[in-house]
């Protein structure tokens, strides 16, 4: 191992971490399954890959299991907010240096990166891009032995895809975020329910009634519009595509624009990966009261600097709740400083989800190992075949069995002749 060091809040909650990794890797079968092959495999060994992810202990599973494949993996915060500091300490305890505090300040933050990038990595695993941006900006001398690595959210696709239509990537880089097997199950229902509970753990609401306005209608806005109707509020969407709006309006939510419904929210949650999402004009229209979350990757989805210039006074009511009070004496809660709420104030994705997510980063890391020198500096699609595999293995780890096409059908479906 290349890195001796690491930052942890506090090492000595190694063992209260520990024991959150094994009760996470209960419903990890997929990942439990891919650690057990590595183990004999070791289809990694003596790799350098250095992971920017946030710190959980879905994570650490996923750790365990590049360890396991004979992995040198170092890791590092993909968010100052989302650490879980006894599994960042526990992490360093299993051996693997991590670069992680939770409420770390931006310096710190990139100040981690950089440490995670002193271990030269010939992989790199990412969640937002930050640690890739970051290698091309400041760190280009590493670029050339760096054989590839994978991103593991939309965001970081959409900044991954642009570096690439500039002419800026110079290693070949997976796409995890649009294999099937992850933003159909993670960014749903990972991020519909983990953001309801984020809020709801931040604020303890009552939802049944509320007006729960959410601005983007993608994978994640489906997930979180789904899943707090179900807990009886009623959805407002908010959307910039015509397309996603429709659906939106046929799934029965009301759509409308975001400066109508400003006015009648009570809880406003982004998920667009865009940026000022909510802005000035939208707080000066909102009632009293009204409550702001992000769920979507970076916090700039609410313009923070413009509630801060409006506001004349601000306080902490509680942790991850922050009250500014405007001119006329409304007052507008925000939660988590407006970073992923479901990270900042709750535990993240449900370990189940995350299996999915996380055995498509395993298996393409292994792709990329043994595909050393075949891919071109861009970004690829998760291979189909690990992407279907994933699916059959989660579909067995729940008992659950499916039909096959018989041969009639196979040559049925194959065929153009025959159209009765
Ligand atoms: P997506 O691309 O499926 O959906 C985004 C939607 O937002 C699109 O329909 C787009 O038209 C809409 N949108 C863009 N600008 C808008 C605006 N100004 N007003 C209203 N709607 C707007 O993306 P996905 O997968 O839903 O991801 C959204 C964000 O959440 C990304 O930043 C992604 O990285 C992040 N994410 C967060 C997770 C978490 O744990 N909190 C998990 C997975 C993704």
């Amino acid at each position: 191992m290349s890195i001796k060091t690491y930052d942890v809040k506090d090492p000595s909650l190694a063992s209260a971490g520990k024991l959150r990794i094994e009760w996470a890797s209960r419903e990890m079968p997929v990942i439990k399954l891919i650690r057990q092959r590595f183990a004999k495999e070791k289809p990694l060994k003596g790799i350098r890959i250095s992971a920017c992810l946030h710190i959980t202990t879905e994570t650490a599973n996923l750790a365990l299991a590049l360890k396991e494949g004979g992995a040198e993996l170092v890791l590092c915060a993909s968010n100052p907010l989302s650490t879980q500091d006894d599994v960042a300490a526990a992490l360093v305890e299993y051996g693997l240096p991590t670069f992680a505090i939770k409420g770390e300040d931006n310096q710190t933050y990139y100040k981690h990166i950089n440490s995670a990038l002193e271990h030269k990595p010939q992989l790199t695993v990412d969640d937002g891009a930050d640690l890739v941006s970051t290698a091309h900006r400041e760190k280009t001398q590493l670029l050339g032995n760096i054989i590839g690595g994978t991103e593991e959210t939309t965001t970081g696709v959409i900044r991954l895809r642009n570096m690439a239509e500039e002419g800026k990537l110079k290693y070949p880089l997976i796409s995890v975020n649009d294999a099937k097997t992850k933003h159909f199950f993670d960014n749903r229902y990972g991020t519909g329910q983990s953001t309801i509970d984020g809020i709801t753990r931040a604020t303890n609401v009552l939802w049944a009634g509320k007006k729960v306005v959410v601005c983007g209608y993608g994978w994640c806005g489906r997930g979180i519009a789904r899943r707090a109707q179900g807990m009886g509020a009623w959805i407002i969407i908010t959307e910039v595509n015509p397309i996603s709006a429709l659906e939106a309006a046929m799934d029965g939510y009301q759509v409308m624009p975001l400066i109508e419904a400003a006015k009648i929210g009570d809880i406003f949650i982004t998920a667009t990966g865009d940026v000022n999402v909510i802005d000035k004009a939208h707080f000066l229209e909102m009632k009293g009261g009204a409550i702001l979350a992000n769920s979507g990757h970076f916090n700039a989805e609410i313009n923070i600097p413009a509630l801060e210039k409006l506001a004349k006074a601000k306080r902490q009511m509680r942790p991850f709740v922050d009250e500014y009070t405007l001119a006329d004496g409304r007052r507008l809660f925000l939660l988590g400083e407006g970073r992923l709420i479901n990270l900042a104030a709750a535990e993240g994705h449900p370990a189940s989800v995350m299996d999915m997510s996380f055995a498509n980063q395993a298996l393409c890391l292994e792709y990329l190992a043994k595909n050393k020198g075949k891919l071109k500096p861009k970004v690829y699609p998760v291979p189909e075949e690990i992407d279907n595999e994933i699916g059959r293995l989660k579909l067995e780890a729940m008992n659950i069995a499916i039909d096959s096409l018989t041969k009639e059908q196979k040559k049925y479906l194959e065929s153009w002749e025959e159209g009765t």
